[in-house]
């Protein structure tokens, strides 16, 4: 019998936990817009609410930095999480789900100079004086979960999530964006950064995805790290004058960030500026080298940018961003990770290395959109039950149709037959089965095509329907 696009490709167990996955996880980040308090004790706080009034303001719309996702667009969230799960299962990983809030330590530890921690955090005290915030990253959550079950390792595990950032919304930048992203804790062992980076990179080319680039740096141990911070920031006092006045600052509190400085004033500047790839140890060196003649071998191409720094605190050694062509630079990240050998260490578990990487949906989406790749699925809906004679029949046959794996759906309220003939139309099915007062006398159903414009028609005896149907739909 045929079974709809992904029921068929995953199996119905996996769809559905796939779902599960992607929509249950969907919560209200907050008041609409709201700048959480600057003493972060406001948002989310539950108010008192008076008696409901009827309001004269305009209707509630998703809060600014916020998107509905709708049929069928939502269809190709479900087919994109579904390609993810099916590459990184093939892989090994397995699904954590952990809480979309925790103890706001846990976030800082992602280093509480960063603009994510420092500024974008939807943080607030809860009824029983918890400071907590709401995800903003899924790397933290995660490596949280390992030092907390202590799984054997390597543990490798990935999630759907959304993450909760207070950033200015544009095109592919919102306040709850959505990632999926994979985490593989306990191993330092460079063919795992290989492995990582190619599941990212297969997961686009399994999209459809082709204008991408991955671009690939270092920043060696944290001891190198802190050493060429040092170095850098020397180099970068000296020529603090020619620098964008926004950049100056972060030469004290973050060289690095000047180098990722999108100001034309800064990267003119900074054209020569010392890099970190020369400055790596022998160790974080070799491990460098082992990286780079593992994607080689497996096909993968790399550009090698010393100037990738990314956001985040918490990387040592092997950094990496896949970036689309099709898309505004601003906002052409689609994935981006990298090792991070401290951070267990910090949220108070055993010296564990670990690697991974996130990727934006939405973002990964606009770049399907921009190289018209990955078109909606068709929906689940494959017959249409039109009934004139009462709706029993309607009633009992799709919930029988159903049972048998037929996607079936019919129409209510007692609709005139041009009303359900114009629903099975925009249904998407293929085939209308009709119940009018003759067939009801007859004991029979028509069947009748919907596709194209003939709409050849035969009657079949009521009992034999789904017998019929599992031929026709095959
Ligand atoms: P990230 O670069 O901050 O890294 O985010 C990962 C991806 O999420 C970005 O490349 C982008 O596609 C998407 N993204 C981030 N912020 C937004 C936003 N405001 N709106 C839309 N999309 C956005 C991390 O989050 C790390 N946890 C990645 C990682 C995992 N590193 C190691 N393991």
């Amino acid at each position: 019998m045929r079974q709809v696009g992904l029921v068929r490709w995953l199996g119905r167990d996996r769809l559905w936990r796939t779902r599960l996955n992607g929509w249950a996880l969907f919560v209200d980040p907050g008041p609409q817009g709201g700048r959480p308090a600057s003493n972060g004790r406001s948002a989310g706080r539950a108010v008192p609410v008076a008696s409901p009034v009827v309001s004269s303001s305009p209707p509630f719309k998703a809060p600014v930095g916020t998107r509905d996702v709708l049929p069928p667009e939502s269809r190709r969230w479900e087919a994109m999480l579904t390609t993810f799960a099916t590459i990184v299962e093939a892989a090994g990983y397995g699904l954590v789900q952990s809480p979309l809030f925790e103890d706001i330590e846990v976030f800082r530890r992602i280093g509480e100079g960063t603009d994510v921690v420092g500024k974008e955090m939807y943080d607030f005290v809860d009824r029983g004086q918890r400071h907590v915030a709401l995800r903003p990253e899924g790397t933290a959550p995660v490596a949280r979960a390992f030092v907390q079950h202590r799984p054997a390792t390597p543990w490798k595990a990935w999630y759907a999530t959304p993450c909760f950032r207070y950033e200015r919304p544009q095109a592919g930048r919102y306040r709850q964006h959505h990632q999926v992203g994979v985490e593989a804790i306990g191993s330092p062992d460079p063919d795992l950064d290989v492995e990582v980076i190619t599941v990212g990179r297969d997961h686009l080319a399994a999209l459809g995805l082709r204008r991408v680039t991955l671009l690939l740096n270092s920043m060696g141990t944290r001891a190198d790290r802190t050493r060429y911070t040092e170095a850098l920031r020397g180099w970068l006092e000296d020529r603090r004058g020619h620098l964008a006045e926004e950049d100056r600052d972060k030469i004290a509190t973050h060289p690095m960030r000047v180098l990722d400085s999108k100001r034309p004033a800064t990267r003119a500047a900074t054209g020569d500026a010392p890099r970190i790839t020369d400055h790596l140890s022998d160790e974080a060196g070799a491990h460098f080298e082992r990286v780079q003649a593992g994607l080689a071998s497996t096909g993968t191409d790399v550009v090698l940018e010393p100037r990738l720094v990314r956001g985040l605190d918490y990387y040592t050694h092997t950094t990496f961003e896949l970036v689309s062509s099709a898309l505004e630079t601003a906002q052409s990240t689609l994935v981006g990770g990298g090792r991070y050998d401290g951070l267990i260490e910090s949220l108070g578990g055993p010296p564990t290395p670990g690697i991974g990487f996130g990727s934006g949906i939405e973002r990964v989406l606009l770049a399907c959109d921009a190289e018209e790749a990955l078109p909606a699925p068709e929906g689940a809906v494959q017959v249409f039950v039109v009934d004139v004679a009462g709706g029993e029949a309607a009633r009992d046959l799709s919930i029988e149709l159903r049972r048998a794996g037929i996607g079936a759906e019919r129409a209510f309220d007692a609709r005139s037959m041009r009303a359900q003939m114009k629903a099975a139309d925009r249904s998407g099915a293929r085939v209308a089965l009709i119940i009018g007062e003759q067939e009801e006398v007859d004991g029979t159903v028509a069947v009748r095509s919907l596709l194209g414009d003939e709409r050849s028609q035969v009657a079949v005896p009521r009992q034999k329907v789904v017998a019929h149907l599992g031929e026709l739909l095959a």
